[in-house]
């Protein structure tokens, strides 16, 4: 029997490229080089499944070109780059890389509160332009992490993880919001105490977004959010651009209505937003929370995983679409 056409569609590992070439008949993109949804349509036509980073829509306009395709395996735990609806309306199982990425996000996650905070971008930036001259008692100087309060908006599994880093290993008050409230068991754990998200802006030192991108909350986070937050507070982004509107978020950390800013996603990825390349209180990285050599190879095992269980006929082995 002949094996299924797979596609990888953006370079990965190559010995996960070596692993689905074991089960499948294998073409992939190990340039870098990002194709058209043209170019991507156009090499998926013949293809039975895809591996995928969250750089590839998969909607109806691609599907109607891709009669054969059954299954497409992410290699990210965010899935907003799949249509799910046209998805299953086509037959098509889609996957994601949930768990084996919690904690390096959560970590990287803290590590942009932190960096932003303690202006230590900044401060690197000023030592190497040849600036510091000598010690001074302002020098710097920004916002306490330790004791203060964090609120966290979207309380799935990473924003769990980072609650338990704040209260555990920083002694922060965790304020969250998420769509449900979490079993009392897990609050207790996390010690994160439920509130609306007028309340949480307003009363938390520092805001961390780590909530799935949906059309539905498209710049949750506006100009009027903004206002609602204390003008030493932080934010940081660590979910996907398109939650915050950027050019508001520029204006506030220009006008000193925000201390300072970390994200790490951006509405245009990989472009981003001219406005916040001017500014000294925002750390920008280019998508990289879960970025370990361990995080990674996990992720495009597990996305290799659910191809390979998929055409095994077990069934994939976490699915965005059942
Ligand atoms: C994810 O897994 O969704 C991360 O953003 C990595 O792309």
């Amino acid at each position: 029997m002949a094996k299924p056409r797979i596609l990888v569609a953006q370079a990965i590992f190559p010995e996960t490229v070596e692993r689905l070439a074991q089960h499948f008949e294998v073409q992939a993109n190990q340039d870098d080089v990002r194709w058209s949804p043209a170019e991507l349509a156009r090499q998926l036509a013949d293809k039975d499944g895809a591996l995928t980073t969250g750089a590839q829509r998969i909607d109806a306009a691609l599907l109607a070109a891709c009669p054969r395709l059954r299954v497409v395996a992410n290699m990210a735990v965010g899935y907003n780059n799949f249509d799910v609806a046209a998805m299953t309306a086509a037959g098509v199982q889609g996957t994601n890389t949930p768990d084996v990425l919690t904690d390096t996000t959560a970590d990287f996650g803290f590590a942009l509160l932190m960096a932003a905070a303690r202006r230590i971008t900044e401060g690197e930036r000023y030592l190497r332009a040849g600036q510091w001259k000598d010690w001074r008692y302002d020098l710097l100087a920004g916002s306490e992490v330790h004791g203060s309060t964090l609120g966290i908006i979207g309380m799935g599994r990473i924003g769990q993880g980072i609650a338990r880093r704040a209260a555990h290993g920083f002694g922060m008050e965790v304020l969250y919001h998420n769509r449900t409230r979490l079993p009392p068991a897990l609050e207790a754990e996390c010690k994160a105490r439920h509130v609306g998200k007028d309340v949480l802006l307003a009363n938390a030192d520092h805001v961390v977004l780590v909530l799935p991108y949906t059309p539905d909350n498209h710049h949750t986070i506006g100009a009027q959010e903004l206002a609602r937050m204390k003008p030493t507070a932080t934010l940081v982004n660590i979910a996907r651009g398109g939650i915050v509107d950027e050019a508001a978020l520029a204006a506030a950390l220009r006008e000193g209505r925000l201390a300072a800013a970390g994200l790490d996603v951006f509405e245009g990825e990989p472009a981003v937003h001219p406005d916040l390349l001017t500014l000294p209180n925002v750390v920008l990285t280019p998508h990289i929370a879960s970025a370990t050599v361990a995080t990674r190879r996990a992720m495009a095992n597990l996305a290799a995983d659910n191809l390979i269980a998929f055409f095994d006929g077990r069934g994939p082995l976490t699915p965005v679409n059942q």
